[in-house]
C-alpha cells in the first residue's frame, strides 16, 4: 500500500526560523520524507489571524519556503506549498466551522492566550476559528499522522473530533489523524533564560538564535549563554538548565548522544563547551544560509516550484473537498 501521509505547516510570521523551530520541528519534517508521503505548507492563511503587513507577509512566505528547501525538504519527494494557493483549505474550513460547537471552540486555550495578549475584544474571529482551519489543513489530505508538540495537542484532538463527527453524520469521508510523537525532537531553551523555551515572540535577542542572522552573531550568543553554578558539564535540566540546553543543542546538531558528550567534556570547562557548540552551529548555518540565498536569488523559479507544489496538493485536496460537498448535499 501507499506510505502513510503526514501534514504539517509553519507560519511565515518572521524573517527567519529559529533554532528551536529547526531542532524541535523542522528537522523531523525532513526525516519524515523517508517514511511518509509528506504535505508541508507555509500557512499564510493562519498568519493573517493577527495584524500583518502585506508586503512583509509575501516576503516572509518566500523566505520561509526557501528555508524549508534549504534544510532539505525535497519538492520532488513530497508536496511543499503555500496554503493560500490551495483554496480548498478555506472551503473545507467553512464546512467544518459549521460542525464545530461555539462552546467547543471557546475551550481552545491557545486562543485565550493569544487573544488576551491583544485584548480579547480586538482579537479577530479568524483567530478564534484558527483551530478549525488547522483541522481543515490536516483532513483535506486524509493525513494519517501529524507531528505534534505539547502546545498543539488540543488542536489535533479537535481535528480528530471533527473528522469522527463528520463521518458519523454524513458517512465515512475523512481519515482520523493520529499524533506522530517524535522521539528525537529537542526542546530548545532561551540562551539567556534557560528555564523558558526559545521563542520568537518571548525571547530577548540574546536568547534567540535566528537561522538567518549573521553566524558570527549566533556564535557570540552561544559564547555568552547563561550557564550555571559549578563547573561540571553534566546533563541536569533541573539543576543545570543552561549547560543542559547547550548539551542538547550540541547533541542535536552532531547526532552525538548527550552521554557521550558528558564523557568527552570531563575535566573541561563551560568555555570549552560553548566554543565547540558555537563552532558546530556555524558549520550548520553557513551552508544553510548559502542555500537559502540561492533560492531567493531566483524568486521566479522559487514561485514556480511553489506553484507546482500547490498543484500537487490540490490533486488530493480537491478530491477530498468534492467528496465532502457531495456528502453534505452540495
Ligand atoms: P514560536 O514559539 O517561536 O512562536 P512557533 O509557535 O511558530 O514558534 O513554532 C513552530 C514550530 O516550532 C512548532 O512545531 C513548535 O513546537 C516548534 N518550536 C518552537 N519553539 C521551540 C523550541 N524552543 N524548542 C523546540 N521546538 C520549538
Ligand atoms: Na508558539
Amino acid at each position: 500500500g501507499r506510505k502513510p501521509r503526514v501534514l504539517s505547516g509553519i507560519q511565515p510570521t518572521a524573517d527567519s526560523f529559529h533554532l528551536g523551530n529547526y531542532l524541535g520541528a523542522l528537522r523531523q519534517w525532513v526525516r519524515l520524507q523517508d517514511t511518509h508521503e509528506t504535505f508541508y505548507c507555509v500557512v499564510d492563511l493562519h498568519a493573517i489571524t493577527v495584524e500583518h503587513d502585506p508586503a512583509l507577509l509575501l516576503e516572509r512566505t518566500r523566505r520561509s519556503a526557501a528555508q524549508l528547501l534549504a534544510i532539505g525538504l525535497d519538492p520532488e519527494e513530497g508536496a511543499l506549498f503555500v496554503q493560500s494557493q490551495v483554496p480548498e483549505h478555506a472551503q473545507l474550513s467553512w464546512v467544518l466551522e459549521c460542525q464545530t460547537g461555539f462552546g467547543e471552540a471557546s475551550r481552545m486555550t491557545q486562543f485565550k492566550d493569544k487573544a488576551a495578549r491583544q485584548g480579547t475584544d480586538r482579537a479577530s474571529v479568524g483567530l478564534f476559528t484558527y483551530p478549525v482551519l488547522q483541522a481543515a489543513d490536516i483532513l483535506l489530505y486524509q493525513a494519517n499522522a501529524v507531528p505534534v508538540g505539547e502546545d498543539q495537542r488540543q488542536h489535533l484532538e479537535l481535528s480528530r473530533n471533527l473528522a469522527q463527527r463528520f463521518n458519523n453524520r454524513f458517512g465515512p469521508t475523512l481519515t482520523v489523524p493520529e499524533p506522530h510523537i517524535v522521539t528525537d525532537t529537542a526542546k530548545i531553551y532561551d540562551l539567556q533564560d534557560p528555564t523558558a523555551k526559545m521563542s520568537k515572540s518571548a525571547s530577548s535577542a540574546g536568547g534567540l538564535i535566528e537561522l538567518m542572522e549573521d553566524p558570527k552573531r549566533s556564535a557570540k550568543k552561544i559564547r555568552s549563554a547563561v550557564t550555571d553554578a559549578g563547573r561540571e558539564i553534566v546533563y541536569d535540566p533541573e539543576g543545570k538548565p543552561g549547560v543542559s540546553n547547550l548539551l542538547i543543542i550540541y547533541s542535536a546538531l552532531t547526532d552525538r548522544p548527550v552521554a557521550e558528550l558528558e564523557t568527552a567534556y570531563e575535566g573541561k570547562g563551560y568555555g570549552d563547551l560553548k566554543k565547540d557548540v558555537a563552532e558546530v552551529l556555524v558549520e550548520f548555518v553557513e551552508p544553510f544560509q548559502q542555500r537559502v540565498r540561492s533560492y531567493l536569488d531566483d524568486v521566479a523559479e522559487l514561485d514556480k516550484l511553489l506553484t507546482r507544489g500547490a498543484e500537487r496538493a490540490r490533486d488530493v485536496a480537491s478530491a477530498t473537498l468534492s467528496e465532502v460537498y457531495r456528502r453534505i448535499g452540495f
